[in-house]
């Protein structure tokens, strides 16, 4: 068995699967399978691969099928400039949430940042990592999502203090960020099997209209702090209504994504 072959066995199978991106799914699990950059299958197509290769590429192509995340899969997910260990423990870090990061770029050294509902450690990690001058702290109500944000924040040698509790510890911060579950109860069910199939339903759900989490979050904030929160677009008069001086910006898609403000 050749690359090629090995793509033109996983492409159909994964299409006849429903998933969206067979072509891109295949090349990503078969070039990690061989340990090469996804770029070599097309340099060179011909590569042999040995028995034990293609096992590992069938049973991948087998899980994918059945429609678990590329992410999980293989075991991580790039965000921004650094690589998560993700597992089913926590949500896979989407393309879109990278804007919190972005809010907290321009923030002057020294400045104090926490991200609330860290998962994986993505958002606190990429910008510690982006801004090293920034005391940046983290936190999460799931124990398991504690776990993995402290193992990457470990592997990534990266100084990130991680505490397991509901809502905003209480310490000053300069910004608050916070990509809580923002999905409506009667949305779950109809949302991709990648997702309720493997995504903890707890990182993701949050009451009839979506904005449990979110509320709570500012109920309990002190007064006066500056907060930046990742919600649907569909909410973004629910969260600018939470929220003073709010400014809502947008993802790479268009879509109004974070809303900025100070809890009143
Ligand atoms: C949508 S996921 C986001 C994870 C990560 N920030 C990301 O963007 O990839 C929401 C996370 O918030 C956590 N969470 C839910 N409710 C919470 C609460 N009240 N306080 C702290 N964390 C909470 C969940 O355990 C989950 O890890």
């Amino acid at each position: 068995m050749t690359a090629r072959d090995a793509l033109d066995g996983a492409v159909p199978a994964l299409a006849a699967a429903g998933c969206e991106t067979p072509e891109l799914d295949a090349e990503l699990l078969v070039a990690d399978a061989l340990g090469v950059e996804r770029a070599a299958l097309f340099t060179d197509p011909d590569a042999p691969v040995p028995g034990a290769v293609a096992r590992v590429i069938g049973e991948r192509v087998r899980r994918r099928v059945a429609r678990e995340p590329v992410a999980y899969i293989l075991g991580r997910k790039g965000f921004r400039h650094i690589d998560l260990a993700v597992d089913p423990r926590v949500l896979i870090p989407r393309p879109e949430t990278e804007l919190l990061v972005e809010v907290a770029l321009d923030l002057p050294a020294g400045a104090q940042v926490h991200e609330v509902g860290t998962g994986s450690g993505a958002v606190a990690l990429a910008l510690l990592h982006e801004r090293p001058d920034l005391t940046v702290s983290a936190s999460d109500s799931s124990p398991s999502a504690v776990e993995v944000a402290r193992a990457n924040a470990d592997r990534l040698g990266l100084p990130l203090a991680v505490e397991e509790t509901a809502g905003l510890p209480s310490a000053r911060y300069d910004l608050v960020l916070a990509n809580l579950p923002y999905v409506r109860e009667d949305e779950w069910a109809g949302l991709q099997p990648e997702i309720t199939r493997y995504e903890p339903r707890d990182a993701l759900v949050a009451g009839p209209d979506g904005l449990d989490a979110i509320c709570a979050l500012v109920e309990e904030a002190p007064p006066g702090i500056r907060v930046a929160l990742e919600h649907a677009p569909g909410q973004t008069n629910a969260v600018r209504g939470l929220l003073s001086a709010a400014e809502t910006r947008r993802d790479l898609a268009g879509r109004e994504r974070v809303t900025v403000g100070r809890v009143p």
